[in-house]
């Protein structure tokens, strides 16, 4: 992405100066609907970034804000409602900091991305962080990066309206180039893991599926889960969240939860397991055993958690068909990408014949991205 290009429509629109700061989206090997469970989780940051330039415009409450990619602008108050959808994300990180005592004024910004939209990528992680991590250079306001964090999330939860956990802003803040992060979403420490697979390769496939109630139905999987731990907690009250919760315990509210819930339940409490011996194999450097655990993984989400589609299911199959290592759907789900785990010699082989496979059968093709382990938010 050229910056310059951004720098000169600030230049036009608001004038000199500005500063840069960029934030990356994410993907994650493993553990998937485990974080709002206080389980964990395996993402690592990516060079697919959000850029914003920003400058404070000497008003004590007007942000004026220009989306780049969309040539789409907007002016809002900080007591007024965003008219435009992706104002929300400006309006909600300043009302989160405000709520958190800090002081905010008037600011000009212009921002731009490339992280694809809806794939599974966090685009809108990327663009809290870069706000959050942004205004807190800017007015000095002395959060740390969990703070800014936990201000992406409660953005998400009080003005977009997704129930979401911790990962995707986590990620965002704490990336660094080469490893993966190993989080405990209860307690949020973290671990970096080195991952650099020689003779491997990590690719996604984005189905370019766009799930309209992709947010509603995530929340809907959350409740599930919050059902079934509180049932749980009735025979055993340690158990907080799913994350403390094993499938005997599970067991014995079958004729309490639904069905529903309790499938949900199970998929997630299989998950943390799962996350952990993939996080032993990987750093054993055992990448065949990290890759069936990324095909069980798929096999729990699209038929237990039910956040698969039809085009992700394909795609998982034509990986397993292929002999890719390791291959699942990313992220919430419900369309997007999958990520897999290929080996060098069949990449080029796998990416032609799943685009191909692809095409003839949905009639559009897959976009392909390579992505690269890298570093969290920052002043640029
Ligand atoms: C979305 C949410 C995350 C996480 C994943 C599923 O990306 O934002 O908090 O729950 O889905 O693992």
């Amino acid at each position: 992405m050229e910056i310059t290009l951004i720098q000169e429509k600030f230049r036009s629109l608001y004038g000199d100066g500005g500063l840069v700061y960029t934030s990356p989206g994410r993907i994650n090997l493993i553990g998937e609907h485990t974080d709002y469970n206080g389980g964990f989780v395996l993402p690592g940051a990516i060079d697919k970034v959000m850029y914003c330039i920003i400058k404070p415009n000497g008003t004590s409450d007007t942000i004026r804000a220009y989306a780049y990619d969309l040539s789409e602008s907007d002016e809002f108050q900080l007591d007024d409602i965003p008219i435009k959808g992706w104002g929300k994300y400006i309006f909600g990180v300043c009302h989160e900091m405000i709520k958190r005592g800090a002081e905010i004024q008037g600011f000009d910004t212009v921002f731009s991305g490339d992280v694809p939209l809806g794939a599974g990528m966090s685009s809108s992680a990327a663009l809290e962080s870069c706000f959050g991590f942004a205004l807190n250079d800017i007015y000095n306001l002395g959060f740390d990066r969990f703070a800014l964090a936990k201000i992406g999330q409660a953005t998400e939860h009080n003005y977009v309206g997704v129930k979401c956990g911790i990962m995707d802003q986590f990620a965002s803040c704490f990336g660094k180039a080469g490893s993966l992060i190993r989080l405990d979403c209860r307690s949020l420490e973290y671990e970096y893991i080195p991952f650099n697979p020689e003779s491997y390769r990590l690719v996604l496939l984005n189905t370019c599926v766009a799930h309209e109630l992709a947010s509603s139905a995530y929340n809907k999987r959350r409740e599930s889960c919050e059902n079934a731990a509180s049932y749980i907690r009735k025979y055993h009250p340690e158990v907080e969240l799913l994350r403390d919760a094993t499938i005997d315990m599970l067991k014995e509210v079958a004729n309490e939860v639904s069905a529903e819930d309790y499938i949900r339940a199970e998929f997630v409490i299989e998950e943390i397991e799962r996350m952990g011996e993939a996080c032993d194999a990987l750093k054993r450097g055992d990448y065949e055993t990290v890759g069936k655990k990324m095909y069980e993984t798929h096999i729990g989400l699209s038929r237990k958690y039910e956040v698969s589609c039809e085009e992700l299911d394909f795609l998982n199959n034509i990986a397993r068909e292929c002999g890719v290592t390791g291959s699942r759907v990313m992220g919430g789900g419900f369309g997007g990408c999958t990520i897999n785990l290929v080996k060098d010699e069949l990449h080029d082989a796998f990416v032609k014949r799943a685009t191909d496979a692809y095409e003839q059968k949905f009639r559009i093709k897959p976009k392909v991205y390579e992505v690269v382990i890298s570093d969290g938010a920052r002043k640029l």
